[in-house]
């Protein structure tokens, strides 16, 4: 049998309604360049990362102006949720790709992924029979409305987890598990849903979702901080 390989897929084909953008988020720039491409950048340019496919809508007008990347091939196979996009993605790559293989999915929103923290996952996650994500402990006191903008509870928060991504699992589980289960928003909760329990990876507070407009500023800071633009 052949060693698995850890094999990127980028789903990218939302809208980015929150934004209040007419271009979809995922193309916003950020440092100079969009978004996705930072994130393609970051996989391509991994030394681990045997190929990385970025999953776009059957209508996107702005990914042919990204600048072509090694070992990075578009699929024009969006669906109309995150869960579709990935699963769509998944069957489109079925003849590349070895059941055994590491599927690493990640947001084309959370630019902020850096190649320590993807090497991170991939080490305490490589040997794992399941699998795992990046995810961040919950530091605030957590809430619970009662729906009408009041607090009705206070929330244990010593077991709570924030999910982050690249999301790392086996190609065939995680085809399976999303094929069967009922509209989940990241690739863990299929997996859990069959019964297993994805580890836990601590990520980092600047692998965060862009949302919000005023997301793109703090991104922006990040990017200076680091040097990385
Ligand atoms: O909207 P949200 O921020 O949760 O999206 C997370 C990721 O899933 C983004 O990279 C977005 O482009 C992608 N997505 C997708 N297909 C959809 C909806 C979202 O690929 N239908």
């Amino acid at each position: 049998m052949s060693v698995p390989r850890f094999i990127a897929l980028i789903p990218a084909a939302g809208v980015g309604e929150r934004m209040g953008t007419s271009m979809p988020k995922q193309y916003a720039q950020l440092a100079g360049r969009p978004m996705l491409q930072h994130v393609m950048e970051t996989f391509s340019s991994s030394s681990l990362i045997s190929h990385t496919f970025v999953v776009v809508s059957a209508n996107d007008a702005y990914i042919s102006d990204l600048p072509e990347l090694p070992r990075t091939t578009i699929l024009k196979c969006g669906g109309a949720a995150r869960q579709d996009s990935v699963t769509n993605g998944l069957l489109a790559i079925g003849s590349q790709t070895e059941d055994d293989d590491w599927i690493l999915v990640h947001d084309a929103a959370r630019p902020g992924l850096t190649h320590d923290l993807l090497d991170k996952l991939i080490a305490f996650v490589k040997d794992d029979a399941v699998g795992g994500l990046l995810a961040l402990p919950m530091v605030d006191t957590i809430k619970r409305s009662d729906g009408h903008g009041r607090s009705e509870m206070t929330v244990e928060r010593s077991a709570l987890w924030s999910a982050q991504t690249p999301q790392m699992f086996r190609y065939a589980q995680l085809l399976q598990a999303l094929q069967q289960a009922q509209q989940v928003t990241d690739e863990a909760s299929a997996i859990e849903a069959m019964g297993h329990r994805p580890k836990l990876v601590e990520g980092s507070a600047r692998n965060f979702k862009v949302t919000l407009p005023q997301d793109l500023l703090l991104a922006e800071l990040i990017f200076k901080d680091q040097g990385m633009s």
